[in-house]
């Protein structure tokens, strides 16, 4: 590589688990389903990957409707785990990002530790799945309801059982912000199995119509995103970062500028997912990329790799300095 004080542009290459991608930019599970829709609005193998929506075993409708809601810098949603199941994932979905050349990030939800395994088990010989990551922001029907995320014994039974499936792949963990202790969260999927971690799912919020008086959406209570999400989500990249800087984090929440990306990379983030901004602009991983770049270029960096957590380390010298002064 030409270094950029010679005229070289930034490297921008970058790493999920072991495996290389050629951009730090992906979609966020969910807001691309997969892949197809954002299609005629960017060039889909440019990006780092497609994060596919959250697959299951079964085809699911997802919850009743009303399940959008607007919300101030952000969005409520309720949409549920929709989907076409894993058979018709396996013989379309994923063919079809395949043949276009793409890279595909698969994600998995399940209600129970073994449909999690018995996922990650079907996805063993998946052609172009580079990743995967493993949505553990479902309830447990096994256990009352209780979200996998918000307890670390829980996740990381999810996490052991998806590592002895041997996917194959690099398995990232994605966690909810809704605990007290994301690292202790974070550390149990870690010390499962997880080589990586995807930071964070929506935030559950609500909003009630004063006309109506009762709440705007069927399900009453929905994932927060957007904007509005920002700050929780850097701080939670920041806090995992710092406790675990040899495991690789894919940043998300908020993210609708190169600038905004930056601040994930420097919390920590070796890559980064964008959700609800391509609702507004699909084009906006790739003008995100293009933004990263530049900004990069700007602050003096040869490689995104050299700026990953490196506020941890301004700030550590800073911190140093007024000790000794
Ligand atoms: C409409 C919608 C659907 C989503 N579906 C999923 C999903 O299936 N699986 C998942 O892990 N996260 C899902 N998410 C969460 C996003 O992947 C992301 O973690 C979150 O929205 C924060 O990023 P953002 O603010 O850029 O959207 C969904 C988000 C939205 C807005």
């Amino acid at each position: 590589m030409i270094p950029r004080a010679l005229g070289g542009v930034v490297d921008m290459r970058t790493t999920l688990g072991l495996t290389p991608i050629p951009s730090p930019v992906l979609t966020a599970s969910g807001c691309a389903a997969a892949g197809r829709e954002l299609d005629p609005f960017l060039d889909l193998t440019a990006l780092g990957a497609v994060v596919t929506k959250s697959v299951q075993l079964r085809a699911r409708s997802g919850r009743p409707t009303p399940r959008m809601a607007e919300t101030p810098s952000g969005m409520l949603n309720s949409i549920g785990l929709q989907g076409p199941g894993i058979e018709a994932f396996l013989a379309t979905d994923l063919p079809w990002l395949v043949r276009r050349g793409a890279r595909a990030m698969v994600s998995i939800a399940g209600g129970s530790v073994e449909e999690y395994a018995e996922l990650a088990t079907r996805l063993r010989t998946a052609a172009g799945m580079i990743a995967l990551e493993v949505n553990i922001s479902c309830p447990n029907v096994e256990s009352r309801g209780e979200v996998f995320a918000c307890d670390p014994a829980a996740a990381a039974s999810v996490l052991a059982a998806v590592r002895s499936a041997d996917p194959g792949v690099p398995i990232y963990a994605k966690l909810s912000p809704d605990v007290t202790d994301i690292v202790s969260v974070a550390r149990a999927c870690v010390e499962a199995g997880a080589d990586g971690l995807s930071a964070i799912n929506t935030l559950l919020g609500m909003v009630i119509d004063t006309d109506t008086l009762r709440p705007v959406l069927a399900a009453e209570t929905g994932g927060l995103s957007g904007p509005a999400i920002r700050p929780v989500a850097l701080r939670c990249v920041w806090q995992i970062h710092r406790a675990m800087p040899a495991v690789p984090i894919l940043g998300m929440g908020g993210i609708r500028t190169g600038a905004d990306a930056f601040q994930f990379v420097l919390a920590g983030a070796s890559a980064v997912s964008v959700g609800t901004a391509v609702f507004g602009d699909p084009s906006a991983p790739a003008r995100i990329a293009h933004e990263l770049a530049q900004i990069l270029a700007r602050k003096g960096f040869d490689r995104i790799s050299d700026a990953v957590g490196f506020a941890h380390r301004v700030a550590a010298h800073a911190e140093a300095n007024q000790v000794s002064g």
